[in-house]
């Protein structure tokens, strides 16, 4: 269950136990400024703002907010980290790759102040366009127990999660490691949503959508919250906010795609309606 303390935002707003929350994945505001203003700094660094779109997703229903800071920083640029860690109106999620800088800028941020609250260990290959499949837990326990141990031992705690594929090999090694949280990967039952054109007779949808109620299962029995994101949009996602005892959904292309024509605001809320309506 949501520890209360934990799950207050920025501006101390408590979460209730037992809701399904939306985590809006910011990174591609990030991109679309990156696409004009790449390379200038100063203090006018161009828009979108991420920490707009932060509060616009607050006004949208938003509870969490996501950003992905990568090695090359693509998208998310350490100042904006900086400025949300500051400034953000919901929790901050940082979704990192599992280095020792990462690492290091996550302890840093929560020195200074209460946010992130939670980090997300994903695995970043450099050629690829976003995160494609999740991380190997189970090939890199140790150095990964070693990190999720000063990742909570930050100062007021930090949730840490791990990106995992649907699979009960990883989900037991994540709770090996100490994570408390696993979000599971929902590409592939996406993908097969997409080619079942949502046509739930179809065994290849089912299988996949299966594989992560099994997982999902798992995490739960092992005492870790159930998170779930990646490709996830509109169409698909209700039946993953459906599932026993899920926790978190993490969304961003579907979301910023939509906010193109309806804002993000609009887009937060339609987000969170489908999520519901699984
Ligand atoms: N969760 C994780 C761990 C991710 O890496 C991403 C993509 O950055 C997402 C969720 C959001 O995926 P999408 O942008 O496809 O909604």
């Amino acid at each position: 269950m949501v520890d209360a303390a934990r799950a207050r935002g920025n501006g101390g707003r408590r979460i209730p136990c037992g809701m399904l929350l939306l985590g809006v994945n910011i990174d591609h505001v990030a991109t679309l400024r990156q696409a004009r203003y790449r390379g200038q700094a100063g203090p006018l660094p161009g828009e979108p703002d991420p920490l707009r779109a932060a509060h616009e997703a607050e006004l949208g229903g938003a509870d969490i907010i996501t950003v992905h800071l990568r090695e090359d920083r693509r998208h998310i640029q350490d100042r904006d980290l900086k400025a949300l860690a500051a400034s953000c109106p919901l929790r901050l999620n940082l979704e990192m790759g599992a280095t020792a800088e990462m690492v290091g800028i996550a302890l840093d941020l929560r020195r200074a102040g209460p946010a992130p609250q939670m980090a997300t260990l994903v695995p970043e290959g450099r050629q690829e366009v976003t995160t494609e499949g999740g991380l190997d837990v189970a090939g890199h326990g140790p150095a990964l127990r070693e990190m999720v141990a000063r990742l909570k031992a930050a100062p007021g705690g930090m949730t840490v999660s791990a990106f995992i594929d649907a699979d009960e090999r990883q989900v037991e090694a994540a709770r090996a490691a100490g994570f408390d949280a696993c979000e599971l990967h929902t590409g592939p039952y996406a993908a097969a949503f997409a080619s079942a054109g949502g046509d739930w007779s179809l065994g290849s949808l089912r299988r996949e959508h299966q594989r992560l109620l099994d997982a999902g299962q798992r995490v739960r029995s092992l005492g870790m919250r159930l998170h779930a994101g990646h490709a996830l949009n509109y169409a698909n996602v209700g039946a993953v906010g459906a599932m026993p005892g899920m926790a978190e959904l993490h969304i961003g292309h579907a979301i910023v795609s939509r906010a193109v024509f309806t804002g993000l605001r609009e887009a937060v809320a339609t987000m969170k309606r489908a999520m519901a309506g699984g």
